[in-house]
C-alpha cells in the first residue's frame, strides 16, 4: 500500500548523533546537538527542577485547559516582558516547546494576518524555521544577517533588506543567542533595527529559545523583546524552556501575541484555542508545572537564576579555552569570533571540507556549516578540539 512513499532524508542533526553513537573512538565528540552538558560531558538536570518536581509530585494528572497551565502561561509572559507591556493585553497559550509555539504562530498568521502570508528569516537561521512556516502554509524569504568576512553581524545589509520588504512584513528575529551564528545585535544595533521596523510598520515574530543562555541573566537577554514592546511594535513571541531550564524532552513553551486591548486579547486567545484543539487538544502538564513552580516561588527562582548563570558561564569559559588552545597551537588565523559570539553555538567559519576532515580524522561531529555546540566542549576535550581545528585549518 505504501510502496510509492519515497524515502525522506534523515534530519541533519539527528543523523550526526547517530553517526556519533556508532563511532567507538574514545576521543569522539558530539558538537552537533544543541543540548547542555556538564564538564564531564553529561546531561544536566537542574537542582531547581528537581525541587520543583518534588513539590508537584503530589498533584493529580487531570487535563490542562486548551491554553495550558494558567500559572505557567502567566509567569511566562512576565518572564519575557516584565513590565514593558500591559500583560492584560497579551494573549498567551502553552505550546509544545519553542517549535510548537512557532507552529501555532504560523497557523495564526495564515488564518488572521491580513497583509501577507510571508515570514522573513535571517540568513542563516535555525534549520527548522523554514519547514515550520511552510508546513503552516506560510512562505518564507530571507534577510541578510551574518557577515562571513567579519564573522559578525551584517547590520547594514540587514537594515537595507528590512527597509526593502513591503510594509507590514513579518520579520522573524532571534531574541538572543542567535542559532546558528552566536551573533546578536548590541543594544544600540537593536535600537536601529527597531527604528527601521517601526518605520516600515513590520510585525515582529520573536523566537526566544535561549532566554538566559546568552548573558547568564534572563532579564538582560530579554532586552530586545522588552525594548520592541516599549516602542509599541506589534509582537508575536515563541518561548522555550528546553535550554534555560534543561527541560528539553518536557516540551514546555509558550506562544503569545501582544494585542491592543484586553478585549482583543480575548478574541485572539479564542482563536488560538481553536487552532490547538484539533491538533492535540491540550498540552502536557508536567514540564509546565515545573516551570511555573520555578518562576512563581522566589526561593527556587533564585536557585534557577544561579543555575542559568552557571551554564552560561561554563560555555563562556569554554570559548576562552578553545581560543587559547588555538593560539597555543600557533594558529595564524583570527579566532576572536569564538569569544565574541554568545549563546550555545559557535559559528567557526570552517568550510564543509574542513568539517569532513574533523569528523573522519578526529571523530568530531558537527553540522556541515561549521557550527559547533559549545555545550559539548569541556575542560578535558577542549585541547583535543583546538588541535584538531588547527590541523584542518593550517
Ligand atoms: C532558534 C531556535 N528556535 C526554536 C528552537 C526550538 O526548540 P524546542 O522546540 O526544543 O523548544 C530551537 C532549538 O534548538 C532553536 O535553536
Amino acid at each position: 500500500m505504501w510502496s510509492k512513499v519515497p524515502r525522506g532524508p534523515p534530519d541533519a542533526i539527528i543523523g550526526i548523533t547517530e553517526a556519533f553513537n556508532n563511532d567507538k573512538n574514545p576521543s569522539r565528540m558530539n558538537l552537533g546537538v544543541g543540548a547542555y552538558r556538564d564538564d564531564d560531558g553529561k546531561p544536566y538536570v537542574l537542582s531547581s527542577v528537581k525541587k520543583a518536581e518534588n513539590i508537584i509530585s503530589s498533584m493529580n494528572k487531570e487535563y490542562a485547559g486548551i491554553a495550558g497551565v494558567e500559572d505557567f502561561t502567566r509567569a511566562s509572559v512576565r518572564l519575557a516582558y516584565k513590565d514593558s507591556v500591559n500583560l492584560k493585553n497579551v494573549a498567551v497559550v502553552q505550546s509544545i516547546s519553542g517549535t510548537g509555539a512557532l507552529r501555532i504562530g504560523g497557523e495564526f498568521l495564515k488564518r488572521f494576518y491580513p497583509h501577507n502570508k510571508l515570514v522573513c528569516l535571517p540568513t542563516p537561521t535555525w534549520g527548522n524555521h523554514g519547514a515550520v512556516f511552510k508546513d503552516s502554509g506560510i512562505d518564507v524569504t530571507s534577510y541578510r544577517y551574518f557577515d562571513k568576512n567579519t564573522n559578525g553581524l551584517d547590520l547594514e545589509g540587514m537594515l537595507l533588506d528590512l527597509k526593502a520588504f513591503p510594509e507590514r512584513s513579518v520579520i522573524l528575529l532571534h531574541a538572543c543567542a542567535h542559532n546558528p551564528t552566536g551573533v546578536d545585535p548590541s543594544k544600540s544595533q537593536w535600537e536601529e533595527i527597531a527604528n527601521t521596523i517601526k518605520a516600515r510598520n513590520h510585525l515582529v515574530f520573536f523566537d526566544m529559545a535561549y532566554q538566559g543562555f546568552a548573558s547568564g541573566d534572563p532579564n538582560i537577554d530579554a532586552f530586545a523583546v522588552r525594548y520592541f514592546a516599549e516602542q509599541g511594535i506589534p509582537i508575536l513571541l515563541a518561548q522555550s524552556y528546553a535550554k534555560n531550564m534543561g527541560l528539553y524532552g518536557e516540551r514546555a513553551g509558550a506562544f503569545s501575541v501582544i494585542c491592543e486591548s484586553p478585549d482583543e486579547a480575548q478574541s485572539v486567545l479564542s482563536q488560538l484555542k481553536i487552532i490547538i484543539r484539533p491538533m492535540y487538544s491540550n498540552p502536557p502538564i508536567h514540564g509546565a508545572r515545573i516551570v511555573s513552580t520555578i518562576l512563581n516561588s522566589p526561593e527556587i527562582n533564585q536557585e534557577w537564576l544561579g543555575e542559568v548563570r552557571l551554564m552560561a558561564d561554563r560555555i563562556t569559559s569554554m570559548r576562552a579555552m578553545l581560543k587559547k588552545g588555538l593560539q597555543e597551537e600557533k594558529s595564524l588565523l583570527n579566532w576572536d569570533h569564538i569569544t565574541n559570539q554568545i549563546g550555545m553555538f559557535c559559528y567557526t567559519g570552517l568550510n564543509p571540507m574542513q568539517v569532513d576532515r574533523l569528523t573522519k580524522e578526529f571523530h568530531i561531529y558537527l553540522t556541515k556549516d561549521g557550527r559547533i555546540s559549545m555545550a559539548g566542549i569541556n575542560s578535558k576535550n577542549v585541547k583535543y578540539l583546538a588541535k584538531a581545528i588547527h590541523e584542518v585549518t593550517k
